[in-house]
């Protein structure tokens, strides 16, 4: 597929675009700086300014692209990871106003120029957990898709938001657009870098409902959703099978827990987060685990 993939020189993009390329997919980074990775185009732009995403999106992607004199390609799909990627970056009201405002304008020209697949990350933190004014408990575990979605921030609201906007443009449009709620990302080095802190001390990823996501495996899930036609607006939790800390189920229930309500039974180092829709409907399998590079 002719992919134009938002923010992919961050620390999730860089990871997937790779993935993607692998799978044979052709890929145009659109950022506000380049990614310097084999097979990839740039194309340095803000987002924000809805001349540059329309312009971008009707523009040939490399040379190459010349040669068969058939004029400017179409794109199959757009994944947009670009974004403000947590608070504390910039300020409040700039978080909001970018993540909002590059999401709507992706969306619309999506609709106007007919791509008929989105695909963008949102996140963890909507379900209000994450960056919440001091310490709050899910309403239930695993948390899954159908857990209420009540921020207290403007970079999960700006998630909250965008969700809203897919799901209206998919009303709108018939399209695929699949909104990916994805936990913290974890790159490679990150495992023998933070692990060790995680195991000494599991609070520390109380506020990330004790889950991760390895890089690589979200841009697995990412071809899972572009290979997956049909589904129409969807939300998925993006998840790795495994918490990240290591102390048991039953452990993390009686010290961060108590009193929440179990949905089901989980095993014994079954993510909090669960990835179960992603699994049933795209066919999502994560490969990778902390603990197979901390044995
Ligand atoms: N990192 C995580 O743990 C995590 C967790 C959940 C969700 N997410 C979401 O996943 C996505 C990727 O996150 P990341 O960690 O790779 O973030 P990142 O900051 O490393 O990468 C984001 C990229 O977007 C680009 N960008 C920002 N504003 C832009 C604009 N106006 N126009 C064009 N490009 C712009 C940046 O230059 C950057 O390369 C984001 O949407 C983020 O909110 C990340």
């Amino acid at each position: 597929m002719r992919i134009f993939f938002t923010g992919g020189s961050g620390k999730a993009g860089k990871h997937a675009i790779p993935y993607l390329l692998e799978q044979g997919h052709q890929v145009t980074n659109a950022d506000l700086v380049p990614l310097h990775h084999p097979g990839v185009n740039n194309i340095e732009l803000d987002l924000a300014d809805a001349g540059q995403v329309f312009n971008a999106l009707h523009a040939y992607a490399s040379f190459d692209e010349l040669e068969p004199g058939t004029g400017v390609p179409k794109y199959d799909a757009i994944v947009h990871f670009a974004a403000v990627p947590r608070i504390l970056l910039k300020t409040d009201n700039e978080t909001y106003r970018i993540n909002v405002l590059s999401t709507y304008n992706v969306l619309d020209a999506a609709a106007k120029l007919g791509i008929r697949k989105v695909i963008f990350a949102s996140s963890e933190t909507t379900y209000g957990i994450c960056f919440h004014d001091g310490e709050v408990q899910p309403d239930y575990v695993p948390v899954d898709e159908d857990h209420p979605t009540v921020p207290q921030d403007s970079y999960a609201m700006s998630k909250v938001v965008n969700e809203v906007t897919g799901r209206s443009f998919q009303a709108r449009t018939g399209f695929d657009i699949y909104a990916l709620r994805i936990n913290n990302v974890i790159e490679p080095h990150e495992y023998a870098q933070n692990f060790p802190d995680y195991i000494k001390d599991p609070a520390l990823r109380r506020r990330n409902i004790f889950a991760y996501i390895d890089a690589r495996d979200l841009g697995h899930m990412v071809d899972c959703c572009l290979k997956t036609d049909g589904l129409g607006y969807q939300v998925f939790n993006v998840s790795n099978d495994d918490a990240s800390v290591g102390i048991d189920t039953d452990e993390i229930m009686s010290r961060f827990y108590k009193g929440v309500p179990m949905h089901g039974k989980m095993g014994k180092t079954e993510t909090f987060y669960s990835n179960a829709k992603a699994k049933k409907m795209v066919g999502f399998k994560p490969k990778h685990s902390w603990r197979d590079v901390l044995k």
